[in-house]
């Protein structure tokens, strides 16, 4: 959600922190703030509401100093403000914390820390959750303890799942990480004669890539040159950090306009990379040497249950189709957020199969330890970030390689899931004895046409940015299809929503005579997906009862669809896939029908508003 970042060393630390921040505006981006402090302890910290170009012009004013904090926001507890924005201090003037996460039990914190700021003639400075953690630091300071054990104390006391960053005027050389539950990464960079934190590995890139995660209840004491853990038993230790293979070119928006048009663009080589080697023809296997599940976990599944939030979601809802079609077994989804909650029966020999982009969704991580504790199910994570939570959770995981997707709006990790939950389908149906060599040949080809069926697919952009032009305006979107093509259709709903703000709803088509049908009228525009396969006929019928209500129709068919295209006010052709691999033809299409709209819109399409890229509270 938030992004943190820190850094201790001998350069100015904050130009340092600010393009820290840049990287990581994805996270949060509504207040952001920076604090430094110099070799004197003299402290200044700089804040503002807004994107981050608000605090940049504020900086230039900024005393400099070599140790700092910094912090790009998304607000839960109190409005996006300048007194809302991290780092906060405590009323002593001390301590300065930026935290991600929520810290569930602040107003317990607060009632019993205001009689020590009543003493003192203060109040508190924010609406925040996060403030309560200095005003601890430094109660503990203030009778005696260490820095270091005054930030393990208050870590103790919170409630809730938070990685903090923090330092202290009375201790300049050093800066103090914390991770506690699952509220997103800490990672620390190694330099020469410098260290860097962060939430995530983009803001260190630029610096190094000789890295180490902090675990679940780690504090770790860092100065130029060295860092140490201390666990929650009060042993330390100094980590062996490691070398991680990511590209900083990666993460440049190079000649795109947006950071989600490129990524729309990297989809053919994101969903090359993540099938390479793992769909082999000769003799046939999927995810051979891939997923670390013992072949008899594999062949005693009865039942798989694939689970995650958002775009996620859809493409666990997708995996379902495919794990009954493809793998012959009993197979449902849920919403990760709700699945929890409702003491859900595992029942025997399921398999977990968790998709999270991000591996640090929090919806997600809660119903991944709900089954560990209540089922102790085996599970696979499907995730584009190795050594998130996600695949510290799983018993196995499939990791996308995908490279590092910055827009908010997922699209190649979309794809890139989706080729994974097919590759696992058919890696639990061949384990299973269910799909022949010569069938399971088959899916496998299949599958290696699809990077250039959303190649091909990507080609229908002109003709994407002409549909807009002419339906930018719209206030509604019913976006339909069948079959396997219904998650597609939310999906496309929650792309409109998201980066257009456009309301869009995603329908069953064989839903829609049952209510929404009522909506229609020449002013709503309904997309239907509709490419040849069983179903056809059927959406073709619901598209003739959309157009006898006067609506317009925008149908995404098979290229050369004569009939179909005759039928409806406008026509997208998409190359023609086998009738498992259609989400693979249309999603670049209703990715880029989203994109142009909120082009055309003038939004700001990398950093929709309210949003963030990694949900760590829930
Ligand atoms: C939509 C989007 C979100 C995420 C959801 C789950 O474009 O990005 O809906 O899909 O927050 O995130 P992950 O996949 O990281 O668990």
């Amino acid at each position: 959600m938030c992004g943190i970042v820190g850094y201790v060393g001998h350069q100015s630390a904050g130009p340092i922190l600010l393009e820290g921040l840049q990287r990581l505006e994805y996270r949060g981006y509504d207040s952001s703030g920076i604090a430094v402090i110099d070799r004197d302890g003299a402290l200044a910290v700089m804040k503002r509401e807004g994107k981050l170009r608000d605090l940049q012009a504020a900086i230039q004013q900024m005393p400099s100093g070599a140790t700092g904090i910094g912090h790009t926001r998304w607000a839960t507890h109190g409005q996006p403000s300048d007194r809302n924005a991290h780092p906060h201090a405590s009323s002593s003037g001390d301590v300065i914390v930026v935290q991600n996460g929520i810290v569930e039990n602040y107003r317990e914190l607060r009632a019993e820390l205001q009689d020590q700021l009543d003493a003192e003639g203060r109040s508190w400075h924010s609406d925040t959750d996060t403030e309560v953690i200095p005003e601890l630091i430094s109660k503990e300071l203030i009778a005696g303890r260490s820095f270091e054990d005054a930030l393990a104390y208050a870590v103790g006391r919170l409630r809730g799942a938070n990685a903090i960053a923090a330092a202290h005027r009375g201790d300049p050389d050093r800066i103090y990480a914390a991770r506690k539950g699952s509220a997103g990464g800490i990672v620390i960079g190694y330099g020469d004669g410098e260290m860097f934190v962060a939430s995530d590995l983009p803001a260190l890139l630029p610096h190094t890539t000789t890295v180490y995660h902090l675990e679940d209840g780690d504090i770790a004491v860092i100065d130029d040159r060295s860092v140490r853990i201390r666990q929650e038993n009060r042993t330390s230790f100094q980590p062996t950090p490691v070398q991680v293979d990511l590209d900083p070119v990666a993460i440049a928006r190079g000649p795109y306009r947006h950071f989600m048009l490129k990524e729309i663009h990297e989809q053919p080589r994101a969903l090359s990379d993540t099938i390479r080697g793992r769909a082999r023809l000769e003799p046939p296997s999927a995810l051979a040497d891939d997923l670390e599940l013992p072949i008899e976990t594999l062949r005693s599944i009865q039942r798989v249950l694939v689970i995650g939030m958002g775009t996620s979601l859809h493409a666990a809802m997708i995996g379902r189709w495919w794990i009954e079609q493809v793998a012959g077994i009993p197979a449902d989804f849920d919403n990760a957020s709700e699945f929890r909650f409702r003491a859900p029966l595992l029942g025997p020999s399921t398999l977990v199969v968790a998709v999270t982009q991000s591996g640090e969704t929090i919806d997600t991580l809660g119903a991944m330890n709900h089954v560990r504790q209540h089922w102790g199910a085996p599970q696979v994570a499907v995730t584009n970030v190795e050594g998130s939570e996600a695949t510290r959770q799983a018993d196995a995981s499939i990791i996308l390689r995908c490279g590092p997707e910055v827009g908010v709006a997922s699209t190649k990790t979309f794809v890139g899931s989706l080729a994974a939950l097919y590759l696992l389908a058919c890696r639990i149906g061949h384990a299973q004895g269910r799909l022949s060599p010569h069938v399971l040949t088959d899916r496998l080809e299949q599958l290696l046409t699809a990077p250039s069926l959303v190649e091909r697919g990507i080609q229908r952009a002109e003709r994407c940015a002409e549909i807009a032009q002419r339906f930018g305006t719209a206030s509604n979107f019913l976006v339909l299809g069948r079959g396997i093509e219904y998650p597609l259709a939310m999906e496309a709903a929650l792309k409109c929503k998201e980066i257009s703000y456009v309301h869009a709803e995603g329908y069953a088509a064989g839903e829609m005579k049952h209510g929404p049908i009522a909506l229609l009228d020449q002013e709503f525009p309904v997309i239907a997906l509709a490419p040849r396969g069983p179903l056809f006929d059927k959406m073709t019928s619901a598209i003739q009862q959309v157009s006898a209500r006067r609506a317009p129709v925008i149908a995404i068919g098979d290229e050369g669809d004569k009939d179909l295209s005759e039928l409806v006010d406008h026509f997208i052709g998409v190359p023609p896939a086998p009738p498992l691999l259609t989400p693979f033809s249309l999603t670049p299409v209703i990715q880029l029908l989203a994109y142009q709209i909120a082009l055309t819109r003038g939004l700001d399409i990398d950093q929709p508003r309210n949003l963030a890229k990694t949900v760590t509270v829930e």
